[in-house]
């Protein structure tokens, strides 16, 4: 396949600044402070494009708030992977219609994945008029002129037409965490796994040079952030198309030997291109977080080859066993898909099995959904939304009880934890392995500090600990 990556280049990004400048004037000249909510559905890749959005719009002058309510600017951005998240989105923007009636002055703008798929752009210009401005994710960048656009013209704006892909360097950022950051490393994906809409909302894969990366990370670290997440739909291809000899171990590598207290993430990791040298690397730097978040979808050979995921249960397994290895305290996650087009009985059982054999962590379980356009939409899918709901339950429960078990064998251990946050009055905080812990003592200063917590307790979905 062709790969054609746009760069985009400094001339054009300082034109968006320029269109920062003269938004930030009219406003000023108005003598009102303008104020923008910016709502992320989706993954990490969305709230990672959500942090330049608030970068971008903070440069235009705009303070942020948290909701919808009397914003002058509203920028939703959505996600495409399953229907109910196209449900979710579409339900809201259209509550929005009474939300822009009380502020009358209001714009209202779509991106994100769901804005790359050509009918639904379509949908919001015929029936959703309350909305002023679309743009997919190759248009992200431009997000500055679009906004002036629309406040110059009152026209409506649409910026949808699908691109190779781009990469957009240096764009402002504002970040939600002062000591968790996400860093995007590639962009795009290249495997249209046969579900998966993906790969047609966000274009060909394309990495970030590796001194990009670096020099941010490095900023990061600098700043005091401690918990640093890689993000690519398939991390494990990072470089490929750079030929720079850089793979996505050797940048890891790389990272890990950067100066200051901090762990390193990464996430997602197709299996088919997992390497040995990949965990060698992971066991070897005690900056690297021993997590890896290894997306199995279906435990049967059959299933996995209409999905177009190029490796056999064996060899996931293999792969398991080999990290394991070199890694006895590996914290392992994965995403699982129930109900597959032709998925039968029997065949499903090989998915429960391989959960068995695993035993992970904690598992994403989702049911299929099909999504126009992708191949598997097209498949025969004999089974009732009944027969797949029994698959599911069985998958959950079978992941409850083994997440508890594994969860049981932390109490009376010392766990190194980063404290994150607070929640309803308790201090909450995430071991290496990004398991919950849920702090019995401590105080709110200790937010964004490593310590140490003897777990006391656990269930399903979190550990208990005290300072
Ligand atoms: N790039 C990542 C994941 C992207 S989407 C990877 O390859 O692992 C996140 C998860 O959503 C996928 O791992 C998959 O389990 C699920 N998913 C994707 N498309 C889906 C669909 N059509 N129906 C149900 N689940 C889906
Ligand atoms: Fe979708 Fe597969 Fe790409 Fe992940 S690797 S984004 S599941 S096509
Ligand atoms: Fe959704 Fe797009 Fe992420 S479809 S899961 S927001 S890449």
């Amino acid at each position: 396949m062709e790969r054609k990556t746009t760069v985009i280049s400094s001339e054009q990004l300082r034109q968006q600044q320029e269109f920062c400048g003269r938004i930030r004037q009219r406003w000023e000249a108005s003598g009102v402070v303008p104020t923008a909510f910016v709502d992320t559905y989706g993954c990490q890749q969305n709230e990672a494009d959500s942090e330049r959005i608030r970068g971008m719009l903070e440069q235009c002058g705009y303070t942020m708030q948290d909701s919808e309510e009397g914003a002058d600017v509203i920028v939703i951005n959505t996600c495409a992977v399953r229907e109910h998240a196209e449900q979710r989105v579409l339900g809201n923007v259209g509550a929005l219609v009474h939300t822009k009636r009380r502020h009358p002055g209001q714009k209202i703008f779509l991106c994100g994945c769901m804005m790359g798929e050509p009918a639904v752009a379509e949908k919001i210009r015929k029936s959703y008029v309350h909305v002023d401005g679309v743009f997919s994710t190759h248009h992200l960048w431009e997000f500055p002129s679009l906004l002036y656009r629309v406040l110059d013209t009152g026209k409506r704006v649409f910026a949808t037409e699908d691109e190779a892909g781009s990469i957009a360097e240096g764009l402002p950022v504002v970040r939600s965490s002062a000591f968790k950051a996400w860093v995007s490393i590639m962009y795009g994906c290249n495997n249209f796994c046969t579900y998966c809409i993906v790969p047609y909302v966000r274009g060909r894969e394309r990495s970030r040079k590796p001194e990009d990366v670096i020099a941010e990370v490095k900023e990061l670290v600098e700043s005091g952030c401690r918990d640093i997440t890689l993000l690519g739909q398939n991390v494990n291809s990072y470089g490929k198309d750079l030929d720079c000899g850089v793979d996505f171990a050797d940048l890891l590598a790389e990272l890990a030997q950067l100066p200051g207290e901090f762990l390193l993430r990464f996430m997602t990791s197709h299996p088919k291109d997992a390497t040995k040298k990949l965990f060698d690397t992971m066991a070897k730097y005690p900056k690297i977080a021993r997590h890896i978040h290894l997306p199995f979808q279906a435990g049967n050979d059959r299933v996995l080859k209409e999905m177009n995921r190029r490796y056999t249960a064996a060899q996931y397994l293999e792969l398991v066993e080999y990290a394991r290895s070199v890694m006895p305290d590996i914290v392992l996650t994965s995403d699982v898909i129930v109900g597959f087009p032709g998925e039968t009985d029997e065949e499903f059982e090989d998915t429960l099995k391989l959960v068995e054999q695993v035993r992970y962590d904690a598992l994403f379980t989702f049911i299929y959904s099909p999504r126009t356009g992708t191949p598997a939409a097209e498949m025969p899918d004999p089974a009732t939304r009944q027969e797949k709901l029994a698959r599911f339950d069985r998958l959950c429960a079978a992941q409850n009880r083994i997440s508890e078990e594994k969860h049981r064998e932390y109490v009376g251990k010392t766990v190194r934890v980063l404290v994150d946050g607070i929640d309803d009055g308790v201090l909450t905080a995430r071991t290496g392995g990004n398991r919950l812990v849920r702090l019995e003592n401590g105080t709110e200063d200790l937010i964004g500090q490593y310590a140490d917590a003897t777990i006391t307790g656990a269930n399903t979905w979190s550990l208990l600990g005290k300072l």
